[in-house]
């Protein structure tokens, strides 16, 4: 299972749009199933997903502090690519969930 962490020390600079369209092109090329999860308490990318409308990518919204038990949990669930959103600055978010980038700890 690959783990991809979205992080910058600006805001604005389409992390949550990244996302969400890595998610989607993965998914469309056979690289799923793709879980988002989204550990920015804005909450951006949680709203586009629950405006769309296919099953695909699924996505948890998660207190950053669970991360290493939901990273878990997905893996033995199967999943192959986990997208994380985080807010728009070097905040306990990104400094907590970022160490979980990494395709050899999973
Ligand atoms: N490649 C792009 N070209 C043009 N506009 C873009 C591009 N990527 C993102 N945007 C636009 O830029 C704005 C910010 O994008 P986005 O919300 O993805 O940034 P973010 O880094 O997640 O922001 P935040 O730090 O607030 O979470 C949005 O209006 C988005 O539609
Ligand atoms: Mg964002």
């Amino acid at each position: 299972m690959d783990v991809l962490v979205l992080a910058a020390q600006k805001g604005g600079t389409g992390k949550t749009t990244i996302c969400a369209n890595l998610a989607v092109e993965a998914e469309m090329r056979g690289h799923g199933p793709v879980t988002l999860i989204d550990v920015d308490p804005q909450g951006t990318l949680s709203k586009w997903w629950n405006r769309r409308q296919a099953d695909t990518p699924a996505l948890v919204e998660i207190d950053v502090a669970e991360i290493e038990v939901q990273l878990r949990t997905l893996k033995a669930g199967g999943a192959k690519l986990v997208i994380v959103d985080t807010p728009g600055a070097i905040t306990s978010h990104v400094r907590i969930s970022r160490p979980y980038t990494s395709s050899a700890t999973w």
